[in-house]
């Protein structure tokens, strides 16, 4: 099986560039940079990755974004998690960045931007991975940053592919950046939220109703509301699940009891995606790993993850096609059946 995921083509539409920051790059670019942290050293580091909720993990997630200060920093964080990739067989990513983190900082726009899409560039033409880039807002800043955040972007809007909404989920429903969004679904770009991590299946309603979304991040929470799920299974609207994050951020208690296969079952358009992976004690394959070890999950329902990742994705009808193809010829190859 091991073998198995490591050959599959895969893609993934819900990784934080930030969250790959590893405990070892974040202490090399602090003394880099002159930024002290903390702890003294990558093990007492390791040894607070021990989350209760959300709020836990970002608390600790935004305080090691301070190491990141030039443009060759955003690179070398994202080349990081492009060699991996190109390891793991990852063959498209669609990525966020935070600018809010950094702006607030005195960073540039230009130099988070820069360095990400400069990694991306150089991925695409030594590994031939194809990439999408979505700037998130922070949701617990308030409607006015996001606007003026928003204009500070508004050179670069060529240079990016979608806008999303993450940070503090309760407390900040999706409904306070109704606004926003819809000046970004003006400028013509596609836009996403997560919901449903911890906050309610109102929540996701809302991502629905007043974002207008393409996709919905985690989304988890849909199993509250059986019409809400009905509605996912008709519309195939994407959900973007993170299982070993849910997992490590209390969403479960522990994988047996994670839902991504039962949604699957019931004719969602799940995919499998990693989040915060330096984090949450893995990346994509570890993720598919996770799900075959506590779940059970077939080879089936493997492929059929990544061919509905590729159906989410924002790449064109012929990328789809060929991706469609690669997943499905490395599924005969292995003898497994896809209706
Ligand atoms: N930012 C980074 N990871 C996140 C997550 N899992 N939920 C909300 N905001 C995030
Ligand atoms: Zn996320």
């Amino acid at each position: 099986m091991e073998h198995f995921i490591a050959g599959l083509p895969k893609l993934e539409l819900h990784l934080h560039i930030e969250g790959t920051l590893e405990p070892e790059l974040m202490f090399a670019l602090g003394q880099r940079n002159g930024v002290t942290l903390p702890w003294p050293d990558v093990a007492s580091l390791r040894a607070a990755y021990e989350f209760d909720c959300l709020q836990s993990f970002l608390d600790l997630y935004y305080l090691g974004a301070s190491v990141l200060v030039t443009e060759q920093d955003f690179f070398d964080l994202t080349w990081a998690y492009l060699e991996r990739c190109a390891a793991d067989k990852v063959v498209h990513v669609e990525i966020f960045f935070d600018p809010q983190t950094h702006t607030a900082r005195g960073i540039a726009f230009e130099t988070v931007l820069g360095g990400i899409e400069r990694a991306l560039q150089e991925a695409e033409r030594v590994f031939g991975i194809s990439w999408r880039l979505i700037m998130s807002f922070l949701r617990h800043l308030s409607e006015e940053a996001a606007f003026a955040t928003l204009a500070e972007a508004s050179p670069f809007i060529s240079r990016i592919h979608g806008f999303g909404l993450d940070s503090s989920e309760l407390g900040n429903p999706p409904g306070k950046f109704a606004r926003v969004f819809a000046r970004c679904r003006e400028l013509g770009l596609p836009v996403v939220a997560h919901a449903g991590e911890e906050g309610p299946a109102a929540y996701i309603w809302q991502t629905i109703r007043e974002l207008e979304v393409k996709r919905i991040d985690h989304g988890v929470r849909c199993s509250e509301d059986p019409e809400l799920v009905s509605y996912l299974a008709d519309t195939r609207l994407p959900l973007t699940v993170c299982p070993l994050s849910n997992v490590r951020l209390k969403v479960f208690d522990e994988m047996a009891h994670h839902n991504v296969l039962t949604l699957l079952e019931q004719g969602l358009c799940v995919t499998v995606n990693s989040d915060d992976p330096a984090y949450f004690g893995g990346y994509l394959t570890a993720n598919f790993q996770a799900l075959v070890q506590a779940l059970g999950a077939s080879r089936e329902q493997l492929c059929r993850l990544c061919l509905n990742a590729v159906e989410a994705s924002w790449l064109s009808l012929t990328d789809k096609v060929r991706l469609t193809r690669d997943i499905r010829q490395h599924a005969a190859l292995h003898g497994v059946i896809l209706h």
